[in-house]
């Protein structure tokens, strides 16, 4: 009987396998095809340690300058420090400290009570209200508590690590291409971990690609290794002058910048930096990379619109420390691999929803 059953399985394997072949030699022979000559992504590339093709190199460059001129400028304004009072929430027990007004960060006050403390803290929530960068310098007196993937129910958590993978996926498709494709960043629609996926619209000098099983598995690799690296997010918060001068090499930026701007308070950009990527988000951010455990680039979709061809780019990711079986994993690919329906680039009346603050409030 079981030599029955195991014989009906070969054969459906068989037959799978047939409408696998069947499917796969309908396709055009340079979608078909990964010999190396015929590629579209540069698989010699790499992020920090080699050096990228001259013209995306240097435009990183420079948007990395103005980005730690930015940072020193306003550091050197901070000026005289003044004390703040920060009333840490445990657990593991309630504590006070004195920290530094527009310096200290969460992640500082972290240190001072436990490495346990700094490993699982992913957000920070200020005031009971108001979520906050790890990396962001606090600016008054307030109370604060640490957000991490374990809570009982991580869901600012999970967005911004939904919303950090959107990020970071914008840098594996800016840089993973050859240097004769152009590749210019769109936008990527709000986090939302239902859809099961994270997304980013790009445009790419290329007509109607359609990527191979092998093109999703170095954009995949690149992903995971640049996750790996365990990379900061820095926020920086940038005048609508200098977020134009930062993104002048981007005509979709140079055109979001002013919408976003204007629903700010202070008429100010919010971008991040992780690595020499530097993007524009909202946020809030998880601390860092390392955080993104199990990750795949499941899809890239074309997707039309009365801006032109874009191209969606999904993934899926699990937060660093949460297992889950082959099969359940396969599931969740499965489900990405769907096209996502969330905003779509055209579509740019809900931006950045203004929330009060440029920081999303909890709750
Ligand atoms: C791929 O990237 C490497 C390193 O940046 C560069 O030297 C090489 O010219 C690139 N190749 C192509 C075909 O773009
Ligand atoms: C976006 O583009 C699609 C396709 O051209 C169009 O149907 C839709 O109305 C556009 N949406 C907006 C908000 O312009």
């Amino acid at each position: 009987m079981s030599w029955f059953l195991l014989l009906l399985y070969l054969l459906l394997l068989k037959l799978i396998n047939i409408t696998m072949m069947h499917i796969f030699t309908r396709l055009p022979s340079s979608i078909r095809c990964s010999c190396k000559d015929n590629r579209l992504l540069n698989l010699t590339k790499s992020f920090s340690t080699g050096s990228p093709a001259v013209d995306t190199k240097q435009k990183r460059q420079r948007r990395n300058e103005i980005f730690d001129l930015e940072k020193k400028r306003q550091k050197e304004k901070v000026g005289r420090i003044e004390k703040i009072s920060v009333s840490y929430k445990g657990p593991p027990e309630n504590m006070e400290f004195v920290m530094n007004r527009g310096i200290s960060t969460p992640y500082n006050i972290a240190q001072h009570i436990s490495e346990a403390i700094v490993n699982k803290m992913a957000l920070a929530l200020i005031d009971d209200t108001t979520l906050w960068d790890v990396h962001r310098p606090l600016e008054n007196d307030c109370t604060m508590q640490i957000l991490h993937f374990e809570d009982q129910d991580p869901f600012h958590v999970n967005k911004a690590f939904w919303r950090t993978c959107s990020f970071l996926l914008g840098a594996v498709a800016d840089n993973a291409f050859k240097d004769h494709i152009p590749v210019s960043l769109h936008s990527f629609p709000p986090p939302n971990v239902k859809s099961g996926s994270f997304v980013y619209d790009v445009q790419l000098g290329l007509d109607s690609w359609v990527p191979a099983k092998d093109d999703l598995r170095t954009l995949s690799a690149e992903f995971v290794s640049l996750a790996k690296k365990d990379l900061p997010l820095e926020r920086l918060e940038i005048s609508s002058e200098v977020a134009l001068d930062m993104f002048a090499d981007n005509a979709f930026k140079v055109e979001q910048i002013p919408d976003i701007a204007s629903s700010n308070p202070g008429n100010t950009v919010t971008v991040y930096r992780a690595g020499d990527h530097i993007d524009i988000s909202r946020g809030p951010m998880i601390a860092g990379t390392g955080f993104i455990g199990r990750a795949t680039i499941t899809a890239v979709h074309q997707i039309q619109t009365d801006l032109g061809q874009f191209y969606r780019f999904q993934g899926v990711a699990l937060p660093r420390g949460i297992m889950l079986n082959h099969f359940g994993y396969g599931i969740l690919e499965d489900r990405a691999r769907k096209l996502n329906t969330g905003r779509l680039p055209n579509q740019t009346d809900d931006y950045f929803t203004p929330l009060g603050s440029s920081s999303e409030m909890a709750s």
